[in-house]
């Protein structure tokens, strides 16, 4: 088994907040017509696993750009879901602190998701531009930040060597292969390109050459990546609608959002793993957080994702979830088997402070606070479910992207909302053009302008 969903905690007898199991059932069949809608039109991110051609491109690209320039630092421009699941992979799969001593033999990865000055300016002067590599990810090519981002980089790329074809070298581009305002550069200007595949948001992209790419780059193994994705999907495929675990997982929450718990905590017990619950949050908050319906009606619906790290938010947010409003469903996520043992020394054995400690492991640890914190919140009459991996490789992260994605598409569904679009993300957008003075957008400008000048203000110093 790739992933293993563990739903014990979720139900209650009653006589507390709790989903009881006949709820559950009772609500299964209108969760299985969903499932066989999906079903029936699948969505082309659930095909990405078998998108050979798209991990070809992006091995052979990777080949290509490691034999022309052995760059010494691999930066990945883009911001959302075209930055969210390479940071993951990064963090996950290559060496702690790779930014600065990576695997023999690879570069350095970076992922910049923000236009902060401050940090791109530093991040550009600490790093040597003629030994870099520059992935710029946008499916639209019109995101300002990525843009911008883009600029700067050419710039310092092309400061830094002999000609425009040797910084053209140092740039592959991500996009959108048919249309876009990045395709039309690319042709013009000749720059290399990857596609992110017609039908795949940027949030359902990380199996798609918008991950596969970095994981190339980083010497990650891409194959086994797309392998756990494709066992998982044919393992969901395959099951009945009452085995079927990312179907369990949607419909447990959406049941929980309707009767008033819309915190969905995602609790990672892996420090590696810790940037899923990035990827998670976006992926839940921007697919299901909706102002209408597929009929048009107005809804605001949607879950609060929230990140939390175990152990680390022990000492920190749990206060809030055992003893705080009970709003909240809680996701653990548990690898079976950590990537090494750990014995913890025993000096000092005869102190107090160390007791409980020679002899064990730091795995027993992680896993005696993982359980510590899901029995005390069980026993607060929260809702606990667990997803288990065996461990965090490449296979297992393959298995855990495609059932979020499976999960977040049946939860959309079944709240009767779009799960693929996100008009709150292009609103913003659009707001930052008009205030760019973006040729076009003179008329929203206007409008934007008069109502920040019309806001009553309240501000106070100190
Ligand atoms: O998931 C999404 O669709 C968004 O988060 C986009 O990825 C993000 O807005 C960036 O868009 P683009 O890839 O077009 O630059």
């Amino acid at each position: 088994m790739a992933l293993t969903f563990d739903a014990t905690g979720l139900f209650g007898d009653g006589k507390d907040a709790r989903l009881t199991r006949a709820e559950f059932a009772a609500a299964l069949p209108r969760a299985a017509v969903v499932r066989d809608r999906h079903l029936a039109n699948l969505p082309a991110w659930r095909t990405l696993h078998a998108r050979r051609e798209h991990l070809d491109a992006s091995l052979r690209r990777a080949e290509e750009v490691k034999q022309r320039h052995a760059p010494e630092v691999f930066v990945v421009l883009g911001i959302g879901g075209s930055a969210l699941g390479s940071e993951a992979l990064a963090a996950a799969l290559a060496p702690v602190y790779q930014e600065w001593r990576p695997s023999p033999g690879q570069p350095r990865l970076f992922v910049l998701d923000n236009v902060d000055p401050d940090w791109l300016g530093e991040f550009f002067d600490a790093i040597p531009a003629d030994r870099m590599h520059v992935n710029v990810i946008s499916k639209s090519g019109g995101t300002l930040e990525t843009s911008a981002q883009f600029l700067l980089a050419w710039e310092r790329v092309r400061r830094a060597v002999s000609s425009d074809a040797e910084a053209r070298e140092r740039f592959t581009i991500t996009t959108d292969p048919a249309g876009g305002h990045y395709r039309a550069l690319c042709e013009r200007q000749g720059f290399a390109t990857l596609p992110v595949p017609a039908g795949v948001g940027g949030r359902f992209s990380v199996l798609s050459p918008v991950g596969l790419f970095t994981a190339a780059m980083g010497g990650m193994d891409c194959a086994s990546l797309l392998e756990g994705a494709a066992k998982t999907d044919a393992r969901l495929r395959a099951a009945t609608p009452d085995a079927d675990p990312a179907l369990a997982y949607a419909l447990a929450h959406v049941l929980y959002l309707e009767r008033g718990k819309p915190g969905h905590v995602h609790f990672v017990y892996s420090h590696k793993a810790r940037l899923l619950a990035d990827w998670y949050q976006q992926l839940w908050a921007e697919s299901l957080g909706k102002k209408r319906d597929e009929q048009g009606r107005k809804v605001h619906v949607g879950p609060t994702p929230l990140k939390a790290i175990g152990p680390t938010d022990q000492h920190s947010q749990i206060q809030l979830f055992v003893e705080g409003p009970d709003d909240k469903v809680y996701t653990f996520l548990k690898l079976d088997k950590f990537g090494r043992e750990l014995a913890v020394p025993e000096p000092f054995a005869d102190s107090p402070a160390f007791a409980p400690l020679p002899g064990r492991s730091f795995q027993e640890l992680m896993q005696a606070e993982r359980e510590g914190t899901e029995i005390a919140l069980e026993q607060a009459g929260r809702p606990v479910c667990r997803i288990e991996l065996c461990k965090l490789d490449a296979f297992h992260l393959g298995a855990y992207f495609l059932f979020f994605e499976v999960a977040t598409a049946l939860a959309g569904h079944m709240l009767g909302i779009d799960p693929y679009d996100q008009p709150g993300v292009e609103a913003g957008k659009k707001n930052a053009l008009a205030l760019m003075n973006a040729p076009g957008f003179e008329a929203h400008a206007l409008a934007l302008r008069g109502a920040i000048a019309r806001r009553q203000v309240v501000r106070l110093t100190c």
